[in-house]
């Protein structure tokens, strides 16, 4: 008998690696870790834990570097693994594709405006940057939006979206809300359970608010211990952005956003 993942097996079947069936595609920012960690938890779920950044950057490498970068899994364990840059690189959908038709697609998103906010302290927090207002208007606050810098652009999420839709029928996506990934974890797992075909284990009791800035739900293991995201990549704090960059932001996202809506046929509660 062979213990793996907290199921007893009798099976005589050897644990192989195997390739993934589901992406997280992204969005970068907008709770990926946090949703991959406690995806973990569930025992018919197997993952590698960095990012393979097969279909972008590692395609080059080849089929069996990506499956030797994955876990052992058994035949009914679904691999998962998340790269968010796929989601915002134009040739991911068709390699994806290729490989896997069937490929199960999850989709985090954010309110695009926190979203931008985030990406910049992950920025600041590796180099020098100027100012987040500076940074989002060309030429001054009066000025456009430069909506070429990658932490707005990376937040039009209709754009990217119609790229996977081009190449994928929606049937095969799940949007998982950020927000309530944050507020009601086990509520927001329980629909991606469903999605993946996959029993309904994850429950209230796996999570745990600790002193981690209050505010983010930590995973309880199953020997009791609490494992809670990276303290210094994950909840930081944002600066405080003048309240009229705000206002240009959200009205500049605002049709982008609609159009969204209407491609996922479902609204988010964003103030942009
Ligand atoms: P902030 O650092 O801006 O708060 P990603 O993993 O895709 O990079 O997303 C990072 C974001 O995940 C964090 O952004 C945080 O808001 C969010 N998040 C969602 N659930 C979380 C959790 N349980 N613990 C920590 N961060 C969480």
């Amino acid at each position: 008998r062979l213990r793996h993942g907290r199921i007893w097996r009798n099976s005589t079947e050897i644990p192989a690696k195997r390739l993934p069936k589901v992406l997280i595609i992204g969005v970068k920012k907008a709770g990926t870790r946090a949703l991959l960690e406690f995806l973990r938890a569930h025992p018919s779920i197997e993952s590698p834990g960095p990012e393979p950044h097969f279909f972008d950057r590692n395609y080059h490498r080849g089929l069996h570097w990506y499956r030797e970068l994955m876990p052992k899994s058994y035949h009914d364990q679904l691999t998962v693994e998340k790269t968010p840059a796929y989601f915002v690189s134009s040739e991911v959908p068709q390699r994806v594709f290729d490989l896997d038709p069937n490929m199960k697609l999850l989709l985090v998103v954010r309110d695009p405006v926190t979203r931008a906010i985030s990406d910049y302290c992950q920025a600041a927090s590796k180099h020098p940057v100027k100012p987040f207002e500076r940074m989002a208007m060309e030429n001054g606050i009066q000025g456009q939006i430069h909506a070429n810098w990658s932490a707005i652009r990376i937040g039009l999420y209709a754009q990217h979206m119609a790229r996977w839709l081009n190449v994928f029928p929606p049937s095969q996506f799940y949007v998982v809300d950020g927000q309530r990934l944050v507020d009601h974890p086990a509520a927001e797992l329980t629909q991606v359970e469903k999605f993946l075909g996959i029993s309904s284990f994850i429950r209230d009791s796996h999570f745990r608010l600790r002193s981690f800035k209050g505010k983010f739900p930590c995973l309880v293991r199953e020997d009791g211990s609490v494992h809670c995201l990276n303290e210094r990549s994950k909840g930081r704090a944002h600066p405080v952005v003048q309240e009229n960059v705000l206002h240009r932001l959200r009205k500049f996202y605002k049709p982008h956003n609609e159009r969204f809506f209407n491609m996922v046929g479902r609204t988010f509660d964003w103030k942009s």
